[in-house]
């Protein structure tokens, strides 16, 4: 029997991967905390659904900066995807195109933006960016990204320093040199393996909001800033021209203890004020986490982990098999809800659970 839900297919690709290679993708940073708790606060928000709507037409198609997607769930950015299927990157734009929902591709992924252009031209794309000391890098990526149709620059600003995993510093993880991660060999003029501290040490640690201002100003597309976790930050990045903000701890791989990602919305989504769309990310493994983030303000989702292990499990239609299980999920629970479109989940649609 194929996988009924997500959480299935992480039993799958933990049976297809090396435990090494595993743990990178699971794993978080220090005691998990935060990996943990992006799940758990899921469970602390209910459903309060409306009879007797007409909801035969219920669908989860949305809009998202200005163009369509058939879900309000894009498929955040993973890096070293080549490390989980031969498909890699490639494979999982593809999935994202047929299941009609955007695709971002990391800054570290094991292919450039032209190459995923080319093994994906179709469906609507986003570049990830991580800024490297070597700006001549950076810039050449936004470039590169830009002539080959992404649609937007999604700056990811909660990565300094990589957080401590403890996973891979007990196993040794290192990403094998014959692993190619295109912009790496440029930023280090060539190399052998390399462990994620090692590649992340090339990136700039000194940005600041000024370089998000230079970034809006230069990239010549709309830039969506990830890793946003309170009021005063989605402000800053609403007043330096983000068009979107991303709610994200980086699933809880980088500071262990910050708050889960759902705790972190109601405050962004008052403070942001309507004037750009939110999108959530850490903990949605289920359409009705899905429609609880909506509940909440955002506009979207975007899910990390399960894609990997759609990906590791069964490659290319691993993925597109998580993605249809998503899109299933969401439109059962907009139904059930007595919501006919995501636009239609208001905050009256969940309640803070009684014994928290
Ligand atoms: C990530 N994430 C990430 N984010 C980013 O901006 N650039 C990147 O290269 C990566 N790489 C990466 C690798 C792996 C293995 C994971 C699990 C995550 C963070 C990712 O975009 C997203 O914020 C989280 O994965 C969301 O949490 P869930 O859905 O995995 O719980």
């Amino acid at each position: 029997m194929p996988p009924l839900n997500l959480v299935e297919y992480e039993r799958l690709a933990e049976a297809a991967l090396d435990p090494q290679t595993f743990g990178y993708f699971a794993g978080g940073a220090g005691d998990e905390q935060t990996l943990a708790d992006n799940i758990a606060a899921f469970g602390r928000w209910v459903l309060r659904p409306r009879m007797l709507v007409d909801v035969g037409a219920a669908s989860p198609a949305s809009t998202l900066l200005g163009g369509p997607i058939s879900m309000p769930v894009l498929v955040a950015p993973t890096a070293f995807l080549r490390l989980a299927h031969p498909d890699g990157e490639g494979g999982v734009a593809r999935a994202a195109a047929a299941a009609g929902t955007i695709y971002c591709l990391s800054t570290l992924a094991t292919t450039t933006p032209a190459d995923l252009a080319r093994a994906s031209p179709g469906g609507r794309r986003w570049f990830q960016l991580y800024c490297y000391r070597d700006r001549g890098i950076t810039r050449s990526l936004v470039q590169q990204a830009r002539e080959t149709g992404f649609e937007a620059i999604l700056l990811t600003v909660d990565m300094p320093f990589s957080g401590r995993r403890e996973r891979d510093l007990r196993s040794g993880f290192v990403i094998p040199g014959e692993v190619e991660v295109p912009s790496f060999t440029s930023a280090s003029s060539g190399r052998g393996s390399a462990t994620l501290a090692e590649m992340v040490a090339l990136l700039d640690p000194t940005l600041t909001w000024r370089d998000l201002e230079d970034l809006v100003a230069e990239a010549g597309l709309p830039v969506v800033v990830k890793g946003i976790l309170g009021a005063e930050d989605a402000r800053l990045a609403v007043a330096s021209g983000a068009e979107a903000v991303a709610v994200s701890n980086h699933g809880g791989r980088q500071l262990d203890g910050v708050l889960a990602s759902l705790d972190a919305l109601p405050e962004v989504v008052e403070a942001v004020c309507g004037a750009v769309p939110v999108i959530l990310d850490g903990g949605v493994r289920r359409g009705t986490d899905v429609v609880k983030a909506l509940a909440l303000g955002a506009q979207a989702v975007m899910v990390g982990r399960p894609i990997v292990w759609g990906l590791a499990a069964q490659g290319e239609p691993g993925v597109a098999y998580v993605l249809a299980l998503l899109h299933e999920e969401v439109r059962l629970a907009l139904a059930l809800l007595g919501c006919v479109a995501p636009a239609q989940v208001s905050r009256r649609h969940v309640v803070r659970r009684a014994d928290d």
